[in-house]
């Protein structure tokens, strides 16, 4: 398994990797949502590849202030092997490379899987409300 930076031509693999993992929103654009990233710190958006199949992604970024990661997943044929925390670990290492002190992270609330996964790799949950606002309306739905 290799964990390296999104290429181009991994497109369609990984929109393929999003639907089956359950990724989309029919308010997201994913098309235009990996666009805007080639253009922004392109080089947080990892990809595992096995045996020349994209099995996983996580498209992580740095605002200056803190790290983020989206669009965790991995396709539920490669679950199980350590995949998720292995592109957890890449993206945090490459965070710190570059001096971010803090990531952070949204999940959905019924998602007990992920908060599970999350609390081993050491996050916690934050007594926060997450709140956002659209300010490009990609698709209507
Ligand atoms: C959540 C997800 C990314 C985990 O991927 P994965 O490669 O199977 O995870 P890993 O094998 O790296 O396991 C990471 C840890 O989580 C635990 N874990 C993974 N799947 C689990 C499950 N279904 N139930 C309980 N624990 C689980 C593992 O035991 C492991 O802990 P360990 O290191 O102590 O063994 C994957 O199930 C997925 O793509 N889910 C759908 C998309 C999603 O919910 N993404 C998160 C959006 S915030």
């Amino acid at each position: 398994m290799e964990i390296r930076i999104f290429r181009q031509e991994d497109f369609e693999e990984v929109l393929t990797l999003w639907d089956r993992c359950d990724l989309l929103r029919p308010w997201n654009d994913p098309e235009m949502d990996i666009e805007r990233k080639m253009n922004h710190d392109p080089e947080l958006f990892l990809v595992a590849e096995v045996s020349g199949e994209i099995a996983g992604s996580v498209m992580g970024g740095y605002d200056g202030h803190r790290g983020s990661a989206y669009y965790l997943g991995v396709h539920p044929d490669y679950r199980g092997r350590g995949i998720a925390n292995a592109l957890m670990n890449r993206l945090e290492k490459k965070l710190i490379a570059r001096g971010c002190p803090k990531i952070q992270l949204m999940i959905r609330a019924e998602n007990d899987t992920v908060l599970s996964m999350y609390e081993k790799l050491d996050y916690e949950v934050q007594d926060v409300i997450s709140m956002g606002k659209r300010l490009i309306v990609d698709q209507e739905y």
